[in-house]
């Protein structure tokens, strides 16, 4: 498929762009300050904390935050498990999903959840982050996703 361009002028802090591309759905999220700070704490909870499995990010795309800009997450919203699409829960907030929840990707079809960064939590089934997609940015509020 062709690359897509994505406009994120009017993105504001915690919402959530959703495109298509080659067939797969594209979130591209605005992160807050208190989510930066978050995502390296969780780190001892995660199976891949610092995205070292090659194959779930471009070279380009290192450590925590998973990302270009710190601010601006880019990734294939389908889950590692078995393809389903996780839901937002940006907000932190407690159960069901998990009394220490800090916000992020949870996925309702065997429970497996994911931080800001689609980093995947231990002890769920889905086995590898989420995907990021190649990606550049071709000026301050305009993506390239391809
Ligand atoms: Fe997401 Fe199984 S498809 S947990």
């Amino acid at each position: 498929g062709a690359p897509i361009t994505a406009d994120i002028s009017a993105l504001t802090e915690g919402q959530r762009i959703v495109l298509e591309w080659r067939g797969q759905p594209i979130w591209i999220v605005k992160r807050s300050k208190s989510i930066l700070e978050t995502l390296p704490t969780l780190d001892s909870r995660l199976r891949d904390p610092k995205s070292e499995n090659k194959d779930q990010q471009p070279a380009y795309i290192k450590g925590e935050l998973r990302s270009i800009k710190p601010e601006i997450s880019v990734l294939v919203g389908l889950c590692t498990h078995l393809g389903c699409s996780p839901e937002m829960k940006a907000e932190i907030r407690p159960e069901p999903f998990d009394p220490e929840w800090k916000g992020g990707y949870f996925c309702p079809c065997h429970k497996s959840r994911f931080d800001m960064a689609g980093r995947v939590f231990q002890g769920v089934p889905a086995p590898t982050n989420l995907v990021v997609p190649p990606h550049h940015y071709e000026n301050d509020n305009t993506i390239v996703i391809g």
